[in-house]
């Protein structure tokens, strides 16, 4: 029987034509009803839906059971955001190339066996991300049907200083001496680890859109550590090689860092349609640097969501005020939401974002 409203084709035609793609509009710099937000950890500990599957589940449990990730990845959608960021780790990679991890209570996460010289180095393998990293793409599959089309799936891969980093530290680090001094001390070491790094990082970013990620992000979250003479000699051409090839696959690509003030026109260079700004850097000024030809996202300070609503809403509007209402912006915050943040403020900031910016 035909349906008052037609034909399955028009049905279908509907669910498409309903999807929130605003993030996807945003990035692209086209205009939007109102600016798109999402968070980065918008899937976490401050969740207590989260900490209830936590109690069951250690982190790389999740992150390997696809039903698990899944779930994970879907839980933030009930605060309204534009997209949903798979639940998963930069730190993945490491394990099937030959570097073992875990995440240590209260400690983050803990290499094994961190990298001290050379010939480790040349032990590492260049994976292809079907072999040891299949379960993350399995999940990215059935996130994007679970989603259907609701909202924009975002996969992500760590950049190559940042994963050095924690190979080399073996952990979180303070001053990343250890990763310096390999890096000014063997320069062809350091290089030969950046280009493994860099291989297994583009050819996982194709591979997770392929298997269906509406956009990825590239984590360079302590990039921020190096000058700009040190980023353009030791990470920039690493760096640029995964984005301009990723690029090519035709979805956007955030270019992400902290700390990156000094770093904006090289990272720029490196590639990237979106730029990711941190807190410390005005949006105004940081977007006139990187170049309206490019889309930003930010940058509230995550430590805001502590602050009393009013507060915590003042800012909001004032990132919003800086980004000026220009088409391209996406509303995030500086870095990723920590653990013991409200959610009611997470869910206010986004009502408010998309009640202010509305045209
Ligand atoms: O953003 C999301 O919601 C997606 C999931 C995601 C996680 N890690 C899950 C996770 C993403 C995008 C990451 C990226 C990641 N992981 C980065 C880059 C982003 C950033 O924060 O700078 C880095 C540096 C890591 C490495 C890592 N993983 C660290 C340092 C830690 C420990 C941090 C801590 O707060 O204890 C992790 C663990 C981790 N990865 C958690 C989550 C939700 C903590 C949650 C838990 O233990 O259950």
């Amino acid at each position: 029987m035909l349906s008052l409203f037609g034909s399955p084709e028009r049905d279908a035609h509907r669910i498409t034509t309903s999807m929130n793609d605003r993030f996807l509009r945003a990035c692209r710099r086209e205009p939007v009803d109102c600016t798109p937000v999402w968070f980065m950890r918008q899937a976490g500990r401050y969740m207590p839906e989260y900490r209830e599957l936590r109690a069951k589940y250690t982190l790389l449990e999740i992150c390997k059971k696809p039903e698990l990730a899944t779930q994970v990845t879907l839980q933030p959608l009930r605060l309204g955001v534009d997209a949903c960021i798979l639940f998963a780790d930069i730190l993945l990679p490491l394990e099937p190339m030959g570097a073992s991890f875990e995440f240590a209570k209260g400690e983050g996460p803990v290499i094994h066996q961190p990298i001290e010289n050379r010939s480790q180095i040349e032990k590492l393998r260049v994976i292809e991300p079907h072999e040891g990293l299949g379960y993350v793409l399995d999940a990215i599959a059935m996130c994007k049907r679970e989603l259907n089309g609701r909202v924009p799936l975002i996969g992500f891969a760590g950049a190559p200083f940042t994963l050095a980093s924690y190979l080399i530290e073996g952990g979180k680090s303070a001053h990343f001496a250890k990763t310096k001094r390999l890096m000014y001390s063997d320069p062809e070491a350091w290089h030969l680890l950046m280009s493994k790094l860099s291989d297994v990082v583009r050819l996982y970013l194709h591979a997770q859109i392929k298997a269906g990620a509406d956009a990825v992000q590239l984590f360079d979250s302590w990039v921020g550590q190096l000058s700009a003479a040190d980023y353009c000699e030791y990470v920039q051409p690493h760096v640029r090689g995964i984005l301009q090839d990723v690029m090519k696959a035709g979805v956007p690509v955030i270019h992400f860092g902290t700390g990156t003030y000094s770093l904006l026109e090289p990272m720029r260079d490196a590639g990237g349609t979106v730029i990711g700004l941190d807190w410390r850097t005005p949006i105004e000024d940081g977007w006139r640097r990187v170049g309206y030809d490019r889309a930003v996202q930010g940058n509230l300070d995550p430590t805001l969501l502590f602050a009393p609503q009013p507060v915590l809403l003042k800012h909001v509007d004032r990132v919003l005020a800086e980004a000026g209402g220009r088409a391209g912006h996406i509303f995030n915050l500086g870095h990723g939401i920590l653990p013991e943040t409200p959610v009611e403020n997470v869910q206010a900031v986004v009502e408010h974002v998309h009640k202010m910016s509305a045209r």
